[in-house]
């Protein structure tokens, strides 16, 4: 098993119903090791880079309008199986099939507002980190 990254946001709906420590607690507790954060907002324009890969689907308009509606949390967490041992931690994208104690369980309103964003491979890991932070920002 290689120790490696994934790329992390706690979204807007999350942050603002106050649930930051809580969701951190959960994935120091799950063994991630943050490398990277930072607390910041995301123009309109950002997100549409960001979720560039969905253009052209139903969501992406209602995406990209949610995730610069207010503050998030970035972060770049290292573990073992990064990328997959989150994705098992924050549950299935749709919370009402999110399995019971991920963070989507227990913080997501719904399929749009669902608290937290794990990167889906390593490459994307990698294009995601570098989105947001320099290699200056990192500690490891
Ligand atoms: S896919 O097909 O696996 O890439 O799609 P998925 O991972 O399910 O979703 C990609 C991101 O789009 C968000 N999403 C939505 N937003 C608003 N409304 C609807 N209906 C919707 N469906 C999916 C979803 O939260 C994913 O965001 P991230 O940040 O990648 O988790």
């Amino acid at each position: 098993m290689a120790t490696n990254r994934t790329f992390t946001m706690i979204k807007p709906d999350a942050v603002k119903n106050g649930h930051i420590g809580a969701i951190l607690e959960q994935i120091n507790g799950a063994g991630f090791r943050i490398v990277a954060m930072k607390y910041t907002q995301l123009s309109a324009e950002k997100a549409g880079e960001f979720y560039a890969v969905h253009k052209g689907r139903p969501f992406y308009d209602e995406l990209v309008t949610f995730m610069s509606s207010g503050p998030i949390v970035a972060a770049i967490l290292e573990k073992e199986n990064a990328v997959s041992d989150f994705r098992t931690l924050i549950g299935a994208t749709n919370p009402a099939e999110a399995a019971e104690g991920t963070i989507r369980s227990k913080y997501a309103t719904s399929i749009g507002e669902n608290a937290v964003h794990g990167s889906d491979s390593d490459e994307n890991a990698a294009i995601e980190g570098s989105f947001h932070f320099a290699g200056t920002d990192i500690f490891a």
